[in-house]
C-alpha cells in the first residue's frame, strides 16, 4: 500500500486516503453543503451523543485527583497549557489530523475493562474502576516528544506500569508486553479506514515495561484523563517518540515474540520498535535535532533519550546492533 512508502501521520488526508474513498467523502460534504446537512449530521451527533450521555454520570475515580506529585521527575520547561494538550492530538481512531477533540467525545469509557493474557499465571479481565483502586496513583511531570518534532510537558497522573505488570504476574518466559487499543467502528470512525492495521498496538521489552519511568496515565492536570488524550488509561514512555504511548488500552498480552506494532506495520523503516529519542538520528524525511514546543512555538534542541538517559540508557547497553533510535 502506498502509505508504507509515504509519510505516517503527517500526510494530508487526500494523500493518505485512497482516491475513491476521498472522492466519496467530498461528494458527501458537497451534498451536505447543498442542503442535506441534517441527514449527514444526525448519525454523527448520534455517536458523539452516546459518549457524552455517559459523561453526565459522575466519574467514579474523581476522588483520586489531584494525586500527590512524585518530585523525582522534574521538568526543564514550563508545563504546557492544558487546552493545547487536549486539543492538538494524534488519535487516528477519530481522524488523521490533529483536530479530533470533538470526535473523541464519542469514546465510551464506562464500562471499561482491561484484559490480561498470554504468558501469565492467570489470564484475567478486570474493570478499570476496580483496577485503579489497587494501584499507587501519583502525579508526574513528564516531557512528551512526538516523532513529528513537536513537544509538550504535562502533569500526568497514573501509576507505574511496573505495578500493573506485578499485578498481572507474567511467567518467566515473557520477554515482551504488547498493549492494544479498543476497536469499535460504532464510535471510532477512523477505524473504518481499512488500510490501517487496527487495532492500534504497541510493545515494550519486559525491561522497558518495568523501568521506573514507564507510566500508565489515567489523569492529567489534576483530573481524570481527557478523552482526546486516551482515556481512561494510556501509556507514557517519555524517553521514546510519542507513537509508542498507546492510548485507551483494552488489552495487555505477555509474549516471547517481539510484537509488530501499528506504525511499524505501515512503515518499519520510519517508525521502528525501539523509537528512542535521539537528535543525532534524523527521521528518513526530516531532522530530529530540534523540536517545536506546543503552545509557545519556541524551538528547543532535542535531548538524547528526551533527557531521560539517567533512567533508561543502561537498558540498551547490550543492544548496539539494534536500530535503537528509529
Ligand atoms: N494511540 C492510539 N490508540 N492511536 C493513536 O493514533 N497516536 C500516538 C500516541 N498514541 C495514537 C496513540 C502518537 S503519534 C502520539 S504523538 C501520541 O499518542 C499523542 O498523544 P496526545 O494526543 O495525548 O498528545
Amino acid at each position: 500500500m502506498f502509505i508504507k512508502k509515504k509519510r505516517g501521520w503527517e500526510i494530508r488526508e487526500s494523500e493518505a486516503t485512497p482516491e475513491a474513498v476521498f472522492r466519496d467523502r467530498r461528494r458527501l460534504i458537497q451534498a451536505a453543503a447543498a442542503g442535506g446537512i441534517a441527514a449527514v449530521a444526525a448519525p454523527l451527533l448520534g455517536w458523539v451523543g452516546a459518549g457524552r450521555a455517559a459523561d453526565a454520570m459522575p466519574d467514579p475515580t474523581a476522588d483520586l485527583y489531584p494525586a500527590k506529585r512524585n518530585e523525582r521527575y522534574q521538568l526543564d520547561r514550563p508545563v504546557t497549557d492544558e487546552k493545547q494538550v487536549e486539543s492538538y492530538n494524534n488519535f487516528y481512531e477519530f481522524g488523521s489530523d490533529k483536530d479530533i477533540a470533538d470526535a473523541a467525545q464519542a469514546l465510551k469509557i464506562r464500562p471499561w475493562t482491561l484484559t490480561i493474557d498470554g504468558l501469565v499465571d492467570k489470564p484475567t479481565t478486570i474493570a478499570f474502576d476496580d483496577l485503579i483502586r489497587k494501584m499507587p496513583v501519583e502525579e508526574r511531570l513528564y516531557r512528551h516528544r512526538c516523532v513529528e518534532a513537536w513537544s509538550m510537558a504535562v502533569p500526568w497522573s497514573g501509576f507505574p506500569l511496573k505495578a500493573l505488570v506485578d499485578f498481572a504476574q507474567p511467567l518467566g518466559t515473557a520477554k515482551y508486553l504488547q498493549m492494544e487499543t479498543f476497536k469499535d467502528t460504532s464510535f471510532a470512525p477512523g477505524q473504518k479506514q481499512f488500510w490501517y492495521p487496527w487495532p492500534y498496538t504497541e510493545g515494550l521489552t519486559m525491561a522497558e515495561a518495568t523501568n521506573d519511568l514507564a507510566f500508565i496515565v489515567t489523569g492529567a492536570y489534576g483530573k481524570p484523563l481527557a478523552k482526546p488524550n486516551g482515556a481512561p488509561l494510556r501509556l507514557a514512555t517519555p524517553w521514546k517518540y510519542g507513537f509508542k504511548s498507546v492510548k485507551s488500552i483494552v488489552k495487555l498480552s505477555f509474549t516471547d515474540k517481539r510484537p509488530a506494532t501499528f506504525w511499524e506495520k505501515l512503515a518499519s523503516n520510519e517508525y521502528g520498535f525501539w523509537a528512542n529519542v535521539n537528535p543525532a538520528v534524523p527521521h528518513p524525511r526530516w531532522s530530529q535535532a530540534s523540536e517545536r514546543v506546543l503552545g509557545t512555538g519556541e524551538r528547543r534542541p532535542t535531548l538524547i533519550w528526551n533527557g531521560y538517559g539517567e533512567f533508561v540508557a543502561a537498558m540498551y547497553d547490550g543492544l548496539k546492533g539494534e536500530k535503537l533510535f528509529v
